[in-house]
């Protein structure tokens, strides 16, 4: 291993380095990345699509075999070597190995994602107004429909939301980890949970709720593909943050005195219980008011304002429901948009308010394809995708699995037990000695190849 500490320029200069200032400023920060439109737009949505509790159980599976190990070691990785993806694995690895790579495709990733990621929250952010002025509080998914409709095709109006939401997180992230990041998840995350806890009891005492929560509690195991494997893996990545360098970034802001896997074990919890709490306040209400949970990414801008429109004081509820939803996606996006914010600071040595302006240049471009999928690029089509559609399937069924395979051999073959034990147990001061164990017994080899089998299967090369 190379012993120069990164971000030498920096410690000369006699600065210390940008981090979070609190335990519960980690947990915030973390879960903040975690939880997003993943939970509130993609789970309930890809759940209801793939028959409900059986998906869910599959879900799970991921997020405890796959999810935890690699949450684990990216935040591990980071927080040893307290850089960037990239400087991170350069530093760690042994010298001339390309394991820095890692960190490269989760630049990319990164971009992709932030690419589709803001244009749903585009129109998050412009259903807060939407909902605020009256606008979708009509009952019938006719009329909700036609009003999505005619957001998405708009190219002027698809594109000033989404450069709308980019400044903002840009304008966070110009106040740094402890200042910006932190201190805006730390006021967000309560607010969220209190959103979803006020939404789900309103939800859970509708009449006809049993229905719902029977649709997201008892399994249906026809339903269950290689594919649908595929895509519940995706999701826990997705959901996780993980695969792409967020989690090892992040972990660079970690206290040294932060028990590593506790705090990713709390973060995994509350992302779930987050994720199943947006099922409870989407599922029961769906079915009360008689509409269809599989309605596919439209059924949080059609059928959720057309349920919301048909109970009582639902004009607060609808408000408050995607209040919420900017809320969780706006946590996710500055973790999103720290990836290669950091690595041009570490790697490139320029400042970070410079950093980011060209970032948001970058993304300004790139995330375009995704805002005019809908209209103007709508019959331009890769593998019979649009770049919306493309970009996020890429990145959850590809990028990000493939990412989280090299992070596992990565971590259990070339750092090895000894390093691990050492990191995980904070040099002896944490008895964390049989989570090591189990961990590394997974990232040798069971992690990695249930991953590369899913993906085979899914993509259906085997
Ligand atoms: N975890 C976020 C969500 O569930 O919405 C999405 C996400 C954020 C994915 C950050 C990847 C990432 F690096």
């Amino acid at each position: 291993m190379k012993n120069h500490t990164p971000h030498a320029a920096t410690a000369a200069a006699g600065k210390t380095r940008d981090a979070f200032s609190s335990s519960f400023g980690v947990l915030a920060a973390t879960l903040g990345s975690a939880v997003g439109l993943g939970n509130i737009w993609k789970f309930p949505y890809v759940t209801g699509a793939n028959g409900g509790a059986g998906f869910l159980v599959i879900y799970l599976l991921a997020t405890l075999l796959v999810g935890l190990p690699v949450m684990i070691s990216e935040i591990m990785l980071g927080r040893k070597a307290k850089s960037d993806a990239v400087t991170t694995l350069r530093t760690l690895a042994p010298a001339g190995q390309p394991w820095w790579l890692i960190g490269a495709f989760g630049v990319v990733a990164a971009f992709l994602i932030m690419a589709f990621y803001t244009e749903v929250a585009a129109w998050v952010f412009a259903y807060v107004f939407k909902a605020l002025r009256g606008d979708i509080l009509s009952s019938s998914p006719a009329v909700t429909s036609a009003a999505f409709k005619g957001l998405i095709s708009d190219p002027v109006q698809s594109l000033l939301w989404q450069w709308g939401v980019l400044l903002l997180i840009g304008g966070i992230l110009l106040f740094g980890v402890a200042k910006g990041i932190e201190a805006v998840t730390k006021k967000l995350m309560p607010l969220l949970f209190v959103l979803l806890l006020v939404i789900g009891a309103r939800s859970l005492t509708l009449p006809g709720a049993a229905q719902g929560l029977s649709f997201l509690f008892t399994p249906d195991w026809s339903k269950i593909s290689g594919e649908v494997v595929l895509v519940a893996m995706g999701l826990a990545f997705f959901k996780l943050s993980i695969g792409m360098g967020t989690m090892i970034t992040y972990g660079s802001y970690f206290r040294d005195d932060q028990n590593i896997p506790a705090t990713t074990l709390r973060v995994m919890s509350a992302d779930l219980f987050v994720s199943m709490l947006a099922g409870i306040a989407i599922f029961p209400a769906v079915f009360s008011f008689g509409f269809q949970p599989g309605a596919g990414p439209a059924l949080l801008f059609i059928t959720i304002p057309a349920v919301f429109a048909s109970m009582p004081f639902g004009h607060v509820f609808m408000v408050l429901f995607f209040v919420l939803a900017a809320v969780a996606a706006t946590g996710a996006m500055l973790s999103l948009l720290e990836v290669p914010v950091s690595v041009m600071v570490g790697r490139f040595g320029i400042s970070r308010a410079r950093a980011t302006l060209l970032n948001l240049l970058l993304l300004g471009l790139i995330g375009s394809s995704c805002a005019l999928s809908n209209s103007v690029l709508a019959d331009v089509k890769l593998f019979g995708m649009t770049f919306f559609d493309l970009f996020d399937y890429l990145t959850s069924n590809v990028l990000l699995p493939l990412g989280g395979i090299f992070i596992c051999l990565f971590v259990a073959w070339v750092w090895g037990k000894q390093k691990m034990m050492e990191a995980l147990s904070n040099h002896g001061v944490l008895d964390n000695g049989k989570i090591v164990k189990g961990l590394h017994g997974l990232l040798k080899l069971v992690t990695p190849l249930l991953i590369l089998l899913v993906m085979f299967k899914g993509l259906g090369l085997i």
